[in-house]
């Protein structure tokens, strides 16, 4: 039987709780696509900082890294210094395991609200590539007379070929595998020295995807189109920053927190993968049940459509769209169902049998099962 290796990082708050019922999820598909996962609770976050002192690790990083993926729930404390655990574990998590990009699926799945009006499922399926290593975010940065009125900031941008052509072969290998379309979003019209090296990129790696057909758009232009015209995207690559910006954008096209799903891809094969739903460990309501496992359930499917178990990926996918179009609220007490009870919900969605009438079927074009065709063709 196939097997993978799975590092489960429950973390804080909600985190065990989302991270819970998406492995109740995993036993069914399991089940059905004859498949096993050998499992280890790596026990990171507030608690286990505020108990040793550790945030992460040289051993478990090494552990990590010999996972075939990891299953990230959510961290934060109100009891630990806001940036401490999220520097100390995920900012270093996504370096040690050279996470590359992150991949965050923008889709509306029928039945979900949505705060933009007249937007419809068919309108919004597409994928954002964020570059997930450099850009704004690498740069220690300086400054000079700080606490005067002389205090000055330099904090630059570091884009360079080798891990712009990274993000950008990625992106146009799942243009090819998705509608054909790849998207640039950048601010090349101020930014100009990092905007050429990114055109050029495209241009270059473009010659090998001539299949492909791309475009531009400015980032402040993407704010607008985004609510207004997703249907004009497939998949879109972007920069760290405007990437971190425009994705929380996306999320709330979707649905918001609750559904949005996320993956830290290592697509050279020298570090571990890791999915996550893109919510936080939410201390207002944790331990009562309220938190929407849907997040958390989509990064399960990215995860099982990295591990190149395709079917699984997309039948995962299916069932959870199909409970979330029941939900009558999408959070908190009005969501009709616990966290619990939802993850056995879209268990026995994907499982069926139960109700006579069979699994979900999978939804049409699943970038979950499309990102196992993408992944077959990495290193
Ligand atoms: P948050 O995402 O935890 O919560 C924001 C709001 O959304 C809250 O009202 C919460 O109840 C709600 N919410 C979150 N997840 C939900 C779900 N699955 N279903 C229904 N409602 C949900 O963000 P917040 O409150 O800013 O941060 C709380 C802690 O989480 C902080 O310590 C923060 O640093 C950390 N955090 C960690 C992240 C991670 O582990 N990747 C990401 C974002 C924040
Ligand atoms: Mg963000």
């Amino acid at each position: 039987m196939r097997s993978h290796t799975l590092a489960v990082l429950p973390g804080d708050g909600v985190g065990p709780e989302v991270t819970g019922a998406a492995l109740t999820v995993l036993d069914a598909a399991q089940d059905r696509f004859g498949f096993g996962t050998e499992r280890t609770e790596i026990p990171l976050g507030a608690d286990h900082y505020l108990a040793t002192g550790e945030l992460l690790p040289e051993d478990t990083v090494t552990a990590l890294g010999d996972h075939d993926a990891i299953l990230f729930g959510a961290i934060g404390s109100p009891r630990v210094t806001p940036g401490i655990l999220e520097r100390g574990i995920i900012l270093a998590l996504r370096g040690a395991m050279r996470q590359a990009i992150n991949l965050r699926p923008v889709r509306l799945y029928p039945g979900v609200p949505t705060p933009i009006a007249g937007l419809t499922p068919e309108r919004c399926d597409l994928v954002i590539v964020r570059e997930n290593t450099e850009g704004a975010y690498v740069a220690q940065g300086s400054r000079v007379h700080p606490g005067t009125p002389a205090w000055t900031a330099v904090q630059e941008s570091v884009n360079t070929w080798y891990a712009v052509e990274r993000a950008v072969d990625f992106a146009y290998r799942l243009a090819r595998v998705r509608r054909g379309r790849l998207t640039l979003c950048h601010k090349t019209n101020v930014l100009v020295e990092a905007g050429k090296l990114w055109t050029a990129v495209m241009e270059t790696v473009g010659e090998r995807y001539p299949d492909v057909e791309t475009d531009y758009v400015h980032v402040d232009a993407m704010c607008m189109h985004l609510p207004v015209s997703p249907e004009r995207f497939d998949v879109v690559v972007t920069d760290n920053l405007f990437g971190d910006i425009v994705t929380d954008l996306g999320a709330v096209l979707q649905g918001g927190l609750g559904v949005a799903a996320s993956g830290n891809l290592n697509i050279e094969g020298n570090g571990t993968s890791m999915f996550e739903p893109i919510h936080g460990s939410a201390p207002d309501i944790a331990g009562r049940g309220w938190a929407n496992p849907a997040g958390a359930c989509l990064s399960l499917a990215l995860l099982l459509g990295h591990l190149g178990e395709g079917e699984a990926a997309a039948a995962v996918e299916a069932a959870t769209a199909a409970v979330l179009a029941e939900l009558p609220a999408l959070a908190g007490a009005d969501m009709g169902a616990s966290t619990d009870e939802l993850g056995k919900r879209i268990a026995r969605a994907l499982t069926s049998g139960e109700t006579g009438s069979g699994p979900v079927p999978p939804l049409e074009g699943s970038l979950m099962g499309q990102l196992a065709q993408v992944m077959a063709g990495s290193g």
